[in-house]
């Protein structure tokens, strides 16, 4: 299997995640193609990865991505707060890489890009839950207009939302192509030809409201804190400043609290030449915090 994906600041990963002993587990919670685990693997031959993901198509690639290592690998498809939530497991690592994969963008075929038209879906965990269809067809102008500005940090948001509202009078939105035509008529023309599509960060809102992005962080980070071993390591690179907040307080409450300590004091970011290869990396911004006393 080929991977799309492009693990992003793979050597300060590596550098910050550097097992403790060498007989440790990492919980790579974000597998996806599992770029990460891969790289952690081959440099520590004694590791132990588990790897989780909410989608069974990642889960399943990241599967195939790995089967080289055999029983050091186990793979967990579910989303990582309820991993956190139900496990026993007392890791000395554990990654989380927000977001989605490349791989969601360009053959998923569940419309996490206006670039393709595709059914308009959205979901990681596809068997269950609301898609982005349900989103867009259901709420009111208001809780539309709230949706887009609060996840996409959109300040045409109410334009966008009325437009949609009226559009939909004349049957649903199903498709990418649809949205992002409504989303192009509702914006004036200066704003088309900015630095990002007018439709990104409407997308970008649907998408982390179809799959709770903020909220499963929110409370993902405190069941990890708990369950890290002692010395255990938690590093998270988000791709947004609404992630990046939550990691940010969460890890100073945390270390203010007593027994952990931030070992980022401000968030790892990739060098330019990495951004220049790979430029879905330029947001990423990676925080480190370990475990200082003993794991009860
Ligand atoms: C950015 S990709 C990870 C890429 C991976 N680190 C690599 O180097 O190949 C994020 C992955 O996490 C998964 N994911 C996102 N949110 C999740 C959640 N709350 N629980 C479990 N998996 C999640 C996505 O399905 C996606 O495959």
């Amino acid at each position: 299997m080929e991977p799309v994906h492009r693990s992003v600041l793979v050597d300060e990963v590596l550098r910050l995640l550097e097992p403790s002993e060498p007989e440790s587990v990492l919980v790579d919670a974000t597998l996806g193609e599992g770029g990460h685990s891969a790289c952690f693997l081959q440099r520590y031959p004694s590791l132990r990865v588990i790897g989780v993901d909410a989608d069974a198509t990642m889960a399943a690639r990241g599967a195939a991505r790995l089967a080289e290592f055999g029983d050091r690998v186990e793979i967990v498809n579910t989303w990582f707060d309820d991993y956190f939530r139900e496990t026993h497991v007392r890791p000395d690592r554990v990654l989380l890489d927000l977001g989605i994969s490349m791989y969601h963008f360009s053959f998923s075929g569940r419309g996490f890009s206006f670039r393709a038209d595709e059914p308009l879906d959205m979901r990681l965990d596809t068997g269950r839950g609301t898609s982005a269809t349900d989103l867009v067809n259901t709420l009111d102008g208001h809780e539309l207009a709230d949706l887009i500005y609060r996840y996409g940090e959109e300040r045409l948001s109410r334009r966008i939302a009325s437009r949609i509202v009226d559009a939909r009078t004349d049957g649903p939105v199903t498709t990418t192509k649809e949205l992002a035509d409504i989303i192009w008529q509702a914006v004036p023309p200066s704003y088309r030809h900015g630095r990002i599509h007018p439709a990104t960060r409407t997308f970008q809102a649907l998408r982390i409201a179809v799959n709770s992005e903020l909220e499963r962080v929110e409370r993902t980070i405190p069941l990890v804190l708990e369950r890290l071993g002692p010395r255990g390591r938690l590093g998270i690179i988000a791709f947004h400043s609404l992630e990046d907040r939550i990691v940010k307080h969460r890890f100073r409450d945390a270390a203010d609290r007593g027994g952990y300590e931030v070992l980022t004091r401000k968030p790892l970011v990739p060098a330019e030449a990495e951004v220049r290869e790979n430029p879905a990396a330029r947001s990423a911004k990676f925080r480190v915090i370990e475990r200082r006393t003993e794991a009860a």
